[in-house]
C-alpha cells in the first residue's frame, strides 16, 4: 500500500484536498475553462495553464498572480496507449498551481513535496525526482532543502524535462517531476528501467514546469515577462496512487462507467480488460467533448472525435456488445461527474442522440469493414508481406470510415504495419479530386490558360473602396490574356470597389470602362496577394488597358442582392444557435446573388416546427429593421464581446465586425468581411428552400431573400392554383381531396386484384378441362397465371384445389422480376399421405436457386431468373410425379 490512509481518499476528497492546500497559501481558485481553448492554434484544452497563456507573456493587468485549479483535459496525443497502460487517458483532469511573475522554483518545489508527504502521507522512499539535466538551481533545492538523496534524482535532457509552449507560441521553460515507484512487480524487467521508462513501474505523476522563456512563431526563446510556475498533476493517476489501485481503471473515478459496462452482459472483465478500459476512457472523453457542443465531424475536433468514437464501437464490438452501446453510458458519466463539472448535466439527452447517432452509422459499416480487413490481413500474411498498402489502408477509411490508427492498430495486433506515406499520398490525390470537383468550384469558371503577365504600373497590393463606393477610377497595376486568341482577360488594379470571392461571398460582377474599352468582369477572386478581376472583352483590346481613364464599375442590383443574402446568413446563424442551441457551428456557407447557403453541425435532420421557426425568427428581425454596422477591433476585443469566429479561420490582429442591432440589443455580432445590407429590413423576406445531410453530423440549409424568396413563394402559389384547376377544389380542400383519391385508389386496386384472381382461376379451371394430365389416377395441373401478386397466386390454387378431386397444382407468374410457384394439394390426396405441397416447393425452390415451403396444402416456390417460368413448370411437375409414382 502506498498511502496509509487510503480509505480516506476518495477521488472528491482529493479534489478538495489539493485546491484548499494551495488556497491556504493564497492562490485564487478558478474554474475549469472549457476543452475548446480560445486559442485557434490549439485543438482542445491539453493543460492547466492554457487559461493562464496570456498572463505570463502580456503585460497587461493579471487578476491574480497566484491561481489553483482543476482542469479538464483532452490530448489525443496518447491514444495508441489508452487502455494498455495502467495510466494514459485521453480525457482527463490536471490538478494545477500557478505563479505569474510571482514565486518561483523553490515555492513550487517545497510546497509540492509537502502536499505529497505531509498531506497525502506518500511514503518518500518511493519517491523519485526528476530535473533537467542543467537545472542546477532545481537539483540543489530537492537536494539542500528537500532533503532527497542524490541518486533519487535523475537528470534528463529537454525531451522529458522542457516543457511547452502549448500550442504554437508561448511560455514555456524547464521542468522537473516527481515519479513514483510502484514496485518491480509493475516493471517490464530491463536492466535499464528506472525513472523516464515507459513501462508501468515509475510513473510520474506531478509536473512541476517553470516558465521563463516565450517560444515564438519561428521557434526563437527569450526571456519571459513574466517568469512563474505552472504545474500539472495528473488527477487520475494521483488517485490511482492513493486509492492503493492496480491501475486508474479500478479507482472510484472509474467505477460507476466500468460498472455500468460489466453489467452488460456477458462480458468477462478479467478477459476484456484492454476494451473495457479503452470504452471507459473514451466514452468519459465522448460525453465531455459533446457536452460542450463539439460534434463528430471529418475535420478539426470533430475528426478527433470522430477517431475516438469509433475506436469506442470498434472495443464494443470485441467485447460482442451487440448495436449501440456508449451513448447508454452517457447517464452514468453525467450522473458521476455533473456535480464537479454542471456542462454534464446540460442536456444529456441530447449527447446521448449525437453518440447514439454515429455509432449506429458507423457499427454497419465497421461490421462489413472488419470483414474486408480480416481478408486483407489474411492475404497479405499468406504472402509472407509484413506491411498493407497504404492505399488498402486509404480504401477502408474512405469506404467503411476506418481512421487511419484504427486500421494501423488492427494491423498492430495481427503482427502487420501499414504503408502510411502510401496512404498519405492517396489522402493528398483525395483532397485533389475534391477541390477539382467541389461544388464550390464547379460554380466558378473553368480554369483557362493564360499568357504572362503584362505589368503596366507598380505594385500588387489592391486598396478595396467596395465598403462604401460602387465604382472608383482606377490604374491597371498588371493584366494577362487568355491563350490562343480567347477573348478572356485577367485585371490587378490600384484601387477596386470589386468584393473579391472569400469567406463564402461570391465575387462582385461589373465592367471596366474607359476610352474606346470596355471589359465585362464576371467576378473578382483573391490569388496569393493579387486581387485579379476576371472578364471579358466587349469592346477594345487589351493594350488599351495601359491607357489612362479607367473606371470600375460593379453591378448594384446583383451586389444588393448578395448584401441581403449575406446580412441575411448572419441572421440565419444566430437563429439556428437560438432555435437548436449553442452547438451549432457554422462550417461553410455560400452566398451568391440568387441564393444562399449554410452548412453547420447538427446531429439530426430539423422538424419542420424546427424549421419554421427559423424561418420566422429570421422574418421577424427583417421586420425589426434592425441596424447592421460594422466597426474593426482587436481580435481579443472582439472575441471578449462574443463575436462568433470561426475555428482554424486565421484571422489578422485587427478584425472586422458585422454587428447587427444597437448596443442594447444586439442580435448578431460576427467577424466577417464581406458586403452586408445597412438595415435588416432591406432583406424584405427571407425563405428556407431545403434543409439537407451533406455529411455526418452536418446540414445543410438553402434559402432566398428578397425578390428571390417573392418568386418562391409565387411559385408554391402558381403551384397550388394549378393543383386546385386540376383537382376542381379550393385549396383548403386539397389534402382530403388527395386523401379520398387515396382511399378510392385502394379500393379499386382491391377490387381489380379480385377481378384478375377470378379471371385466372377460371382460365386456369379451363385448361384443367383441357387438359387433365393423370398419374396414377391423379390429377396434374401445370399452368402459368397472369396474377398480380402472390396472394393471387394462391386464391388461384385454393380455388382449383376445391375442383380438382385428387389432384395437384402448380401454378406459376412472374412477380416484380422473379418466379413464384405455387403448389397446392387437393384434401383428397392429402388424406392418402403421398404428397404435401411444402415438401414439392422446398425441393423446387432450391433447384430454381431461391427458397420454398408452406404449408401441406399450399406452398409456395421461388426462383430467380423470370426467363425461366416455363422451366420452372416443368420442374415442379417433375418433381410431384417422381413422388406420386414412388408414392
Ligand atoms: N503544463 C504542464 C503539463 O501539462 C504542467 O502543468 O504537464
Amino acid at each position: 500500500m502506498m498511502c496509509p490512509r487510503i480509505q480516506e481518499f476518495s477521488s472528491s476528497r482529493l479534489r478538495g484536498l489539493f485546491l484548499d492546500f494551495f488556497k491556504d497559501k493564497d492562490h485564487t481558485v478558478v474554474q475549469s475553462a472549457p476543452i475548446v481553448p480560445d486559442d485557434p492554434s490549439l485543438l482542445f484544452t491539453t493543460a492547466g495553464m492554457v487559461q493562464f497563456k496570456p498572463y505570463y507573456t502580456l503585460e497587461s493587468e493579471i487578476p491574480f498572480s497566484r491561481a489553483v485549479s482543476i482542469q479538464k483535459c483532452l490530448r489525443a496525443t496518447d491514444l495508441e496507449n489508452v487502455g494498455h497502460t495502467i495510466r494514459h487517458h485521453t480525457f482527463f483532469e490536471m490538478l494545477g498551481n500557478f505563479s505569474f511573475g510571482d514565486y518561483f522554483k523553490e515555492e513550487a518545489i517545497s510546497w509540492a513535496w509537502e502536499f505529497v508527504i505531509d498531506v497525502l502521507g506518500l511514503d518518500k522512499e518511493k519517491l523519485f525526482i526528476s530535473v533537467h539535466m542543467q537545472d542546477e538551481e532545481a537539483r540543489k533545492i530537492w537536494r539542500e532543502k528537500i532533503g532527497v538523496p542524490e541518486p533519487k534524482i535523475v537528470g534528463l535532457g529537454d525531451e522529458d524535462n522542457f516543457w511547452g509552449p502549448a500550442g504554437l507560441t508561448g511560455a514555456c521553460g524547464p521542468c522537473s517531476e516527481i515519479y513514483i515507484d510502484l514496485g518491480e512487480e509493475k516493471g517490464c524487467g530491463k536492466p535499464d528501467c528506472g525513472v523516464g521508462c515507459d513501462c508501468d513501474r515509475f510513473v510520474e505523476f506531478w509536473n512541476l514546469v517553470f516558465p521563463e522563456f516565450y517560444k515564438d512563431e519561428k521557434g526563437k526563446l527569450s526571456p519571459l515577462k513574466r517568469r512563474g510556475v505552472d504545474t500539472g498533476m495528473g488527477f487520475e493517476r494521483l488517485v490511482m496512487i492513493c486509492q492503493g489501485k492496480s491501475s486508474s481503471y479500478e479507482t472510484d473515478i472509474f467505477l460507476p462507467v466500468m460498472r455500468a459496462l460489466e453489467e452488460k452482459g456477458s462480458i468477462d472483465s478479467g478477459k476484456a480488460k484492454i476494451p473495457m478500459r479503452i470504452v471507459a476512457d473514451h466514452a468519459r472523453a465522448l460525453v465531455f467533448a459533446i457536452s460542450e457542443g463539439i460534434l463528430p465531424t471529418n475535420e478539426g475536433r470533430g475528426y478527433v472525435l470522430r477517431r475516438i468514437l469509433r475506436r469506442a464501437v470498434r472495443r464494443g464490438r470485441d467485447l460482442g456488445l451487440k448495436g449501440p452501446f456508449l451513448y447508454e453510458l452517457v447517464g452514468v458519466i453525467a450522473d458521476s461527474m455533473g456535480s464537479i463539472y454542471p456542462d454534464l448535466l446540460r442536456d444529456p439527452g441530447k449527447v446521448s442522440l449525437v453518440i447514439k447517432g454515429e455509432e449506429e452509422r458507423f457499427r454497419s459499416t465497421l461490421d462489413e469493414g472488419m470483414g474486408k480487413l480480416d481478408a486483407l490481413v489474411e492475404t497479405a500474411k499468406e504472402k509472407g508481406e509484413r506491411s498493407l498498402s497504404g492505399k488498402e489502408a486509404f480504401l477502408l477509411h474512405d469506404t467503411y470510415g476506418f481512421p487511419i490508427d484504427l486500421t494501423v492498430e488492427i494491423c498492430s495486433e495481427a503482427g502487420l504495419s501499414v504503408r502510411e506515406d502510401e496512404f498519405e499520398k492517396e489522402m493528398a490525390l483525395q483532397r485533389k479530386r475534391a477541390q477539382e470537383t467541389g461544388e464550390f468550384l464547379q460554380e466558378k469558371e473553368e480554369r483557362k490558360v493564360w499568357k504572362p503577365w503584362v505589368l503596366v504600373s507598380s505594385g500588387i497590393a489592391t486598396a478595396f473602396v467596395g465598403y462604401t463606393k460602387l465604382s472608383q477610377n482606377v490604374k491597371v497595376r498588371r493584366y494577362r490574356e487568355g491563350e490562343k486568341g480567347l477573348p478572356q482577360i485577367e485585371a490587378v488594379l490600384d484601387k477596386t470597389p470589386f468584393y473579391a470571392e472569400g469567406g463564402g461571398q461570391v465575387g462582385d460582377c461589373g465592367r471596366l470602362i474607359g476610352p474606346g474599352i470596355e471589359v465585362r468582369i464576371e467576378t473578382a477572386r483573391k490569388e496569393g496577394d493579387l486581387l485579379i478581376h476576371c472578364g471579358e472583352f466587349v469592346r477594345g483590346e487589351p493594350k488599351l488597358l495601359a491607357a489612362p481613364g479607367l473606371v470600375a464599375e460593379i453591378d448594384k442590383n446583383v451586389r444588393d442582392a448578395v448584401k441581403k443574402n449575406h446580412t441575411a446568413t448572419h441572421l440565419l446563424h444566430t437563429a439556428l444557435r437560438t432555435v437548436l442551441g449553442e452547438h451549432i457551428r457554422q462550417s461553410g456557407s455560400f452566398v451568391a446573388s440568387d441564393r444562399l447557403r449554410f452548412d453547420f453541425t447538427h446531429f439530426s435532420a430539423l422538424s419542420p416546427e424546427e424549421i419554421n421557426s427559423v424561418e420566422d425568427l429570421v422574418n421577424e428581425k427583417i421586420q425589426e429593421n434592425l441596424l447592421v454596422k460594422t466597426s474593426t477591433t482587436s481580435l481579443e476585443g472582439a472575441k471578449s464581446q462574443g463575436a462568433l469566429a470561426f475555428f482554424g479561420e486565421v484571422y489578422g490582429d485587427t478584425v472586422r465586425q458585422v454587428i447587427v442591432g444597437e448596443k442594447d440589443y444586439v442580435f448578431s455580432r460576427e467577424l466577417c468581411a464581406g458586403t452586408h445590407a445597412s438595415h435588416t429590413g432591406e432583406i424584405g423576406s427571407f425563405r428556407i428552400v431545403s434543409e439537407k445531410a451533406v455529411g455526418s453530423g452536418l446540414r445543410r440549409i438553402e434559402a432566398v431573400t428578397g425578390r428571390a424568396a417573392d418568386e418562391y413563394l409565387d411559385e408554391e402559389r402558381n403551384f397550388l392554383t394549378e393543383l386546385e384547376d386540376f383537382l376542381k377544389v379550393p385549396r383548403r380542400e386539397l389534402l382530403d381531396k388527395v386523401k379520398a383519391l387515396q382511399l378510392e385508389n385502394d379500393r379499386l386496386r382491391k377490387k381489380l386484384d379480385a377481378l384478375q384472381g377470378e379471371s385466372a382461376l377460371s382460365i386456369a379451371l379451363k385448361k384443367l378441362e383441357e387438359e387433365p394430365i393423370l398419374v396414377n389416377g391423379v390429377r396434374v395441373l401445370t399452368a402459368p397465371v397472369d396474377a398480380p401478386d402472390i396472394d393471387t397466386l394462391r386464391i388461384v390454387g385454393d380455388g382449383l384445389r376445391e375442383k380438382m378431386g385428387r389432384g395437384v397444382a402448380i401454378l406459376g407468374s412472374a412477380i416484380s422480376g422473379k418466379i413464384s410457384i405455387v403448389i397446392a394439394v387437393t384434401d383428397e390426396l392429402l388424406r392418402e399421405g403421398k404428397i404435401t405441397a411444402g415438401e414439392i416447393a422446398k425441393e423446387l425452390g432450391s433447384r430454381l436457386g431461391g427458397g420454398g415451403g408452406g404449408r401441406p396444402h399450399l406452398a409456395l416456390a421461388g426462383g430467380k431468373d423470370p426467363e425461366k417460368l416455363a422451366e420452372g413448370l416443368e420442374t415442379g411437375r417433375r418433381l410431384v410425379e417422381e413422388r406420386l409414382r414412388a408414392g
